[in-house]
């Protein structure tokens, strides 16, 4: 178990009990802002599926931080392609409730998460983020990912189109 740099956050593998407040958190940015490209919000079942496949071992993992009870935000890493040579790669991402971010809970998200990953057959990690984002251009440079390349107005939100610089971070 972590604690936080307010002492009261606490990160734990995610279980099925969280499957609600992980929904709406990350419907939130759906919603709201370009920073994920999915543009209707996620059903439960959706989200259901998606635990499962991240299982508490393994390369693919969900890790939340709570506080008081409540989910305040979560790191994961998942495939980066399906691509079975892929399989050494993941891709990364983190996200906090709204009101939760600028305190170092992502980097607490961070830290506990590559932790994890430090004893697993993981080579590289990958994080794509929408630009502009500055909080999370300088968390994913502090954890050690280096620019990889940037995809000028790859996807298309909010009907505007959004570039997206990928990260690369040398695990292993
Ligand atoms: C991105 C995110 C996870 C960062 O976590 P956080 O706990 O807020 O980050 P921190 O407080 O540790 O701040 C990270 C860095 O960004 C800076 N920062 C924080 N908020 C900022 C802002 N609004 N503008 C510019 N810089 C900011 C901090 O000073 C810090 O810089 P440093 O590492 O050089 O000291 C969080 O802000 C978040 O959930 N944002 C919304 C969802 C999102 O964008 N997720 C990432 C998808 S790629």
């Amino acid at each position: 178990m972590q604690q936080s740099t307010t002492g009261t956050a606490m990160v734990r593998p995610a279980d099925v009990g969280d499957i609600e407040q992980l929904t709406s958190l990350y419907n939130h940015y759906v919603i709201h802002t370009p920073v994920t490209f999915d543009i209707e919000p996620v059903g439960i079942d959706q989200r259901r599926a998606w635990l499962a496949a991240h299982p508490g071992t393994g390369r693919h993992r969900i890790l939340v931080a709570e506080e008081a009870g409540t989910l305040v935000g979560y790191a994961s890493s998942g495939p980066f392609k399906e691509r079975q040579a892929y399989e050494t790669s993941v891709e990364t991402s983190v996200y906090l409730l709204p009101g939760h971010t600028g305190r170092g809970l992502g980097g607490l998200l961070y830290s506990a998460l590559f932790e994890a990953l430090a004893a697993e057959d993981v080579h590289r990690a990958y994080a794509g983020i929408t630009q502009p984002n500055e909080a999370s251009m300088r968390l994913h440079q502090r954890f050690g990912f280096r620019p990889a390349g940037l995809l000028g107005q790859v996807g298309r939100k909010f009907g505007t189109f959004w570039d997206v610089a990928w990260l690369e971070k040398r695990l292993g």
